[in-house]
């Protein structure tokens, strides 16, 4: 099992790139396997999640060839999947199992959708119980609370349904079960959670009506759409770790280019800047319907802020490096509403609050979010200790600590780093890029 040390000392400089965004590459692989003809999909993201839904696509018969740098995606058109010879593996991606499990619904084949082991301990009911409701047949473990979950497709009905949870991957489960339906789907949830199926149902011109936090869309459209070239933008989710590490290590100066920019990602940005953060928004345009800038960060003592319940969709996936970046910051902060982040790859609130303290953070965990005595920055002898931490498989675990523990006083080693590659292959040699440039540059 991979392992990752980190000596801390010096600023973060340069500029880089990061992998592209997760939640698009997968939405881009699902979209140009059902379109007519071929289709490219450039600068896309290769953590395991979205190989693995590219393989899951590959066993449904669509033909994709893959190159580090681009996938040609040969679209089999919206009838055109075909059953698996075996069970789909769909790794640690929540993702990729939740919008498959959608999609393979409304086909007329048996599927079976299995992951890892953490994948297997998450929520499937949240998506299961609507897909039942829309005529779905699909058993599981715990009545279909929890995956493997087997999948006799057949014919849906569409339907209105009040999602509890402001929830990205069950709203796009059921559009792309609404698409296979008969009738009308109105999905509704409580705030607008990110709304990439969308605007990739958008650029791939298939009909749908949006209204606030309702979609509305009419299933088994008479349009087919063709191949397109998607360009996937730089991952928010994963250039916030290099945002945090230049905020809060003195003397950083970073840049990251073409990092997407989709309003309902970035809280992130919105929070680090109530927090004092100095990030400048560059060369903003747009790809494949999805806003993208570069971003330049320079460090800047932060204090802590209140995080309340309608900031948590647009930044969910950023609370673990969040919480590092409170952890250093002067003040106190808390947040509330965030329970979400109890059934994510590792229960965060826990897990976060947990390998923070053994760093000498101060953190009250709650139910629904965490209070942090921010320790402020201490200058050359750093903030945080040095300590053994885990990552308990979860990738944003393992890079927030790597980061946080650039403004230790001692190393720090963070095992079993090897879920990093579910989002980030290669997140070591870029942290050492930006600091090695550092280096060169004093
Ligand atoms: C995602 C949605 C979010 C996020 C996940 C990716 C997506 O999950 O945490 O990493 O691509 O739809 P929820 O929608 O369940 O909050």
């Amino acid at each position: 099992m991979a392992s990752l040390t980190i000596t801390p000392g010096r600023p973060l400089k340069g500029t880089i790139r990061v992998p592209g965004d997760k939640s698009v590459t997968h939405r881009a692989i699902i979209l140009t396997a059902l379109a007519e003809g071929l289709s490219q999909v450039t600068d896309y993201c290769r953590g395991e999640d979205c190989l693995n839904t590219m393989r899951a696509f590959q066993s449904l018969g669509v033909r994709i060839e893959e190159t580090p740098e681009q996938l040609t995606v040969h679209g089999k058109g919206m009838w055109g999947l075909t059953e698996p010879f075996g069970p789909i593996d769909c790794g640690n991606s929540g993702t990729g199992i939740r919008l498959m499990a959608g999609l393979l619904a409304g086909q007329d084949f048996f599927t079976v959708l299995t992951g890892d082991e953490s994948i297997r301990r998450r929520p499937m009911g949240r998506v299961v119980k609507p897909l039942r409701a829309m005529g779905a047949t699909i058993a599981g473990r715990k009545g279909g609370e929890l995956a493997p979950l087997a999948i006799t497709g057949t014919r849906l009905k569409g339907m209105s349904y009040v999602s509890p949870v402001a929830s990205a991957q069950i709203k796009s489960s059921l559009l792309f079960a609404a698409l296979y339906a008969d009738g009308l789907t109105t999905i509704s949830e409580p705030r607008l959670s990110r709304d990439h199926t969308e605007r990739m149902f958008a650029y791939f011109g298939i009909p749908f009506h949006r209204d606030g936090c309702t979609v509305r869309i009419e299933g088994r459209p008479s349009i087919r759409w063709s191949g397109k070239t998607v360009v996937v933008p730089g991952d928010l989710s994963a250039a916030a770790f290099f945002l945090v590490g230049a905020s809060i290590v003195p003397d950083s100066d970073v840049t990251v280019l073409s990092v997407g920019m989709n309003p309902t990602r970035t809280g992130l940005l919105d929070i680090l800047r109530q927090m004092g953060a100095h990030i400048e928004v560059l060369n903003s345009r747009e790809e494949a319907g999805e806003p993208v800038a570069d971003l330049r960060v320079r460090s800047m003592p932060l204090r802590g802020v209140q995080i309340g319940p309608e900031q948590i969709p647009q930044t969910i996936d950023e609370f673990p490096i969040l919480c590092v970046a409170a952890a250093v910051a002067e003040g106190e902060t808390v947040i509330t509403g965030a329970e979400e982040l109890r059934v994510k790859e590792s229960d965060r609130i826990a897990t976060m609050a947990t390998e923070l303290r053994a760093m000498g953070a101060r953190i009250e965990e709650r139910p629904d979010g965490m209070v942090i005595q921010g320790l402020g920055r201490k200058g050359a002898n750093g903030t945080l200790t040095g300590a053994t931490c885990a990552s308990y498989g979860d990738h944003r675990v393992a890079m927030s600590v790597a980061i946080g523990a650039l403004t230790a006083a001692q190393p720090t080693q963070i095992q079993n780093t090897d879920c990093i590659e579910t989002s980030f292959p290669n997140f070591d040699r870029k942290l050492l890029e930006l600091l090695t440039d550092s280096v060169k540059r004093l």
